[in-house]
Formats: C-alpha cells, structure tokens, sequence
C-alpha cells in the first residue's frame, strides 16, 4: 500500500477565474470542456489522472452577478473508457457508453431544460436519442440572492464516479445587498472546496467497484454503498497549508465529498463566524465553534486571524473519542498566521446580515411525508430508496407552480441523510426523533420528544440537509419560478446513484388548460 503522506506541505492552490468568452445583450457566455489530464494531489505522490473541467480540479470559479444571465456550454472531450471501475449500474445503463455526462448547477433556480436531468446526458460522440453531440448550452438566471453555488457531474447512474474523477467546480453569484456589508473581498475572500479521496501507490485515484465487490469483501454484506477516502484535499491539493495575515478572512466553504460529512473545528481558541450557508447570507451572524458539514452544503464563515500572529492554526474534522489514531481525515488544512499585514484591516464583521421572509407566513398547499427507506434490490444488494420507490416509477411529487408546501422527511434508516431538492431554496421548520425500533416492528411513527428548532445556522436558506436517523426533518419550500421535471435525492453520491433519487414535477395548471 502507499506509504503515509505528510501534512501540510503544499500551499493551497488559488482556483482560477474562467474568463467569459463574450458578452451580448442577453448575458455572459462561457464555455467549459471536460477533459482529461495529470495533476500532482501532494508534493511525494506521483501525478494523479483526473477528469475535470477546462484541465482543471477543481473546474474555474465563475463570477456572476445577480439578475444577469449567464450561459455555458458544457462540452464533453473525455476519453470513452472511464477512469474508475464502472460496474453493472442498477440502470441497465452498462449497455451504453459509460462516459455520459450532464453538468448540473446546484443551488440555481433555472428552468427544467438547463437543471441537468441525469438523464439528458450525452458523451462526446454518443447520445441516447437524435443526432450525435457532445455539447450542451445551459442558461442560468441568476435572480436569486447572492450565495455560493457549485457545478458538477449528474449523469443517471454514474455521478458518484464522475464526480469522484474530479468533475466539480464553484460558482459564485454575488448581489448588491451582499456588496453593501463590507466583508473581507479580493486575497481575503477564499473559496475552499473540500473533499476527500484515496490513491494507490501510483498516485492513481483508488475506488471501489461497487457494490458487488465492496458487497462481497465487506464483513457485513447488508452495509450499505459509501465511499469515504483516507486522503483529505482542499482546492485539488492534500492536506494543504495557507500563509495568512493577521486579520480577518471570509471563507466559502462547500464539502464536494461523495460521502463524508465532516464536523469542522479550528484548534485555537479562535471561533468561526458563520454568515451564510446554501442559500447566501443569514440573517445574523452565528458564533460557532463546531460545524457539521453534510456533502453538498456550503459554510460561509469568517475567521479573524488578528491575534494570533506567529500562530499555526489547524482546521480540524472532529473524528470523536473514539477515532482510531491511524485515521488521518481528523486533519482538513493549515493556516499559519506567518504574513504581515499589508493594510489595516478595514473590513466589517456585522451581526444583522440579510433579511429572510418566513416562508411559515405562505398559504400552505400540502404537505407531503416522504420516507428515506433501506431496501435491496433484486439480487439482494443493498438499496436506498425515497418513499419506497425507484427511479423509472412514476412521479409522485408533483407541486403546483407557486405554491408552498411541506416536506416531511422521515428517516427510517440508522444513518444521516443529506437530502437535496433542486430548483428550490428552502427553509427547515424542524427536527423530530421518534422510536426507529417500534416503527420496524410496526410500521408506526411514535415520537421520542417534540419537535426541533433547527440549529442557528440552519435558519437560513437551505437547499440540501441532514435528516438524522429515526427523524423526521420538516422543510418548507415555494415550488417557483419555473414548472417541469427536476430531482429530489439524497446527495450522498453513492446513495443517489443506488437509487436514493426521485424526478418531481412542478405543475403549471396555466399550461395544461391552454393547450386542452
Ligand atoms: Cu448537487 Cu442534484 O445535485
Ligand atoms: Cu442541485
Ligand atoms: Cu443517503
């Protein structure tokens, strides 16, 4: 096996802007190729082979701005064989070929036909219907707030490995309200994309090929498909280190990781500041000393370096008491505080941030109890499933176009869940435990205690959270601007691809008595 690699010998990579390529009346258009190429991950690990967007992982951070559209072509030039094992896929989709990929914007309210469906996938010189082509031109909006938003792979069947091969990028909307509060911006705003991965000794990226063989290899088969790597990479690069001045910075966090959640944690007595989370700012500033941080969520914190000069201060993953010491992924990054201040420090950290209307004031339309189910399929591996059904069965989520309405996600499995709706932002109400060994026995939801407020920093807008074991977490969503077929699923990308997802529909009633 590959030897151990030291921590904090590489500075954390800066991750390029992509430049537009023009700008017309109708927005900015950008253009992005996913490709294949070498990167070095750490500086005693051979060059690793990855996929990524424009040669790069992670891809280039587009800059947009609130209310002025951006359009990206998304243009597949990767080879035809996968760089991971690809096994037989739930789907039946193994008869295809297997590098089919949809770039999926998350967090965007756009309409249905630039939302990435997983399966309005194409491949560079294959599709499943129509003529070849291997490029797609997606438009997103941007009239939403100002947050941090993240691209990546959502082909059906197939995004855990995609994603793992290192098809994942930031975007950033930024809004005029956000502008307005002076945070820390320039060399002091700095986006960290945090994820984790194994190699071999090559430096070649090491995956399961799942689930048959992880079935198989694994002391008890019933466990279910996960993936977490030893390795933890910041911006691309293992374990990295910032230099830093003594002030205040403003990180924009998101945990790209297929399957780990992380519980984020500085070893000083410096606290973070959490001013946002998926859905942009809060509406005040959050005190915290310990994050939880479930894949596919993004942490805006700010952290003031301004006593600590000299200091090295480690962002740590609080692995618990129990954590075996030859676990490495307790580390996440390094920050010393070795640089001088270039200027005084003249950036505001204020406590009132941003308004957010309590979707509680909405008429409600409905709500709707949504199970997350443990299941196996046909030949007995195991399967995830929402309300106990699969992928192709028909939708049953079908919200009308403007209406408000509640989800209760009830959690019937022994293990989080990281659950994610597109096209929406939404807001949790809730958290509930009831007693998961009666409701094996019975079927029957009985409450162990009342209802939860959710944490400080999970009253903002959300678009994707954790539904704890034996819990039910009520969140409440308008189902706007745009009507037609999105996705809801669990965004623990192993979970997703088998088959913790589900197309909804947002229904235009307008549209239906038009065209009758
Ligand atoms: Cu981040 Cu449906 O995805
Ligand atoms: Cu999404
Ligand atoms: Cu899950």
């Amino acid at each position: 096996m590959r030897r151990k690699l030291e921590k904090f010998v590489d500075p954390l990579p800066n991750i390029p802007l992509l430049k537009p390529d023009k700008k017309t009346k109708d927005g900015v258009h950008y253009e992005m190729t996913m490709e294949q190429f070498k990167r070095k991950i750490h500086r005693d690990l051979p060059a690793t082979t990855l996929w990524g967007y424009n040669g790069q992982f992670p891809g280039p951070i587009i800059e947009a701005n609130r209310d002025e559209p951006v359009h990206v072509t998304w243009l597949n030039q990767l080879p035809n064989k996968h760089l991971l094992p690809v096994d037989v896929s739930i789907h039946g989709l193994d008869q295809l070929p297997t590098v089919r990929t949809v770039v999926h914007l998350h967090g965007i309210e756009t309409k249905a036909d630039s939302d990435g469906h997983p399966e309005a996938w194409y491949t560079n010189n294959f599709q499943k219907t129509g003529p070849v082509f291997s490029r797609k031109t997606f438009t997103y909006p941007n009239h939403q707030r100002g947050s941090l938003l993240w691209y990546h792979d959502h082909a059906m069947g197939i995004t855990r490995l995609n994603v793992y091969a290192g098809l994942a990028g930031m975007y950033i909307l930024r809004d005029e309200q956000e502008k307005s509060l002076n945070l820390p911006t320039g060399d002091y705003e700095i986006p960290l994309m945090i994820t984790d991965r194994s190699f071999n000794a090559d430096g070649s990226l090491f995956y399961p090929s799942q689930p048959d063989d992880a079935a198989e290899n694994l002391p008890n088969p019933s466990i279910l498909p996960a993936f977490n790597g030893d390795t933890i990479l910041v911006n691309g690069k293992a374990w990295p280190y910032l230099e830093v001045e003594p002030r205040k910075y403003r990180f924009r966090m998101l945990n790209a990781s297929n399957t780990r959640s992380y519980q984020l944690q500085l070893d000083s007595n410096i606290t973070f500041q959490q001013i946002g989370s998926d859905g942009g700012l809060l509406r005040k500033t959050v005190e915290i000393e310990k994050i939880g941080f479930q894949p596919a969520e993004r942490i805006d914190v700010i952290i003031d370096f301004s006593k600590a000069a000299g200091q090295s201060i480690a962002l740590k993953n609080d692995l618990g008491p129990d954590a075996d010491p030859n676990d490495d992924t307790g580390d996440i990054m390094q920050f010393r505080v070795t640089k001088s201040l270039k200027n005084k420090d003249r950036s505001s950290l204020p406590q009132a941030l941003s308004v957010i209307p309590s979707l509680k004031q909405n008429h409600i339309a409905g709500i709707r109890y949504l199970k997350l189910v443990g299941s196996a399929d046909e030949f007995d591996r195991p399967l995830l499933l929402l309300d106990n059904k699969h992928w192709h069965d028909p939708i049953t989520e079908n919200p009308r176009l403007g209406t408000t309405e509640i989800w209760a996600l009830t959690n019937t499995t022994n293990f989080s869940h990281p659950i994610h709706i597109h096209l929406v932002q939404f807001q949790v109400l809730e958290h509930q435990p009831f007693d998961l060994e009666q409701y094996n026995r019975d079927g029957k939801i009985i409450f162990t205690g009342p209802p939860v407020a959710p944490a400080a920093n999970q009253r903002g807008w959300k678009d994707t959270i954790e539904v704890s074991a034996a819990t039910i977490t009520r969140v409440i969503a308008k189902f706007a601007p745009y009507s037609g077929e999105f996705v809801w699923h669990c965004h623990i990308l192993e979970h997703e691809d088998y088959d913790m997802m589900r197309p909804y529909m947002v229904v235009d009633d307008s549209k239906t008595e038009d065209e009758s």
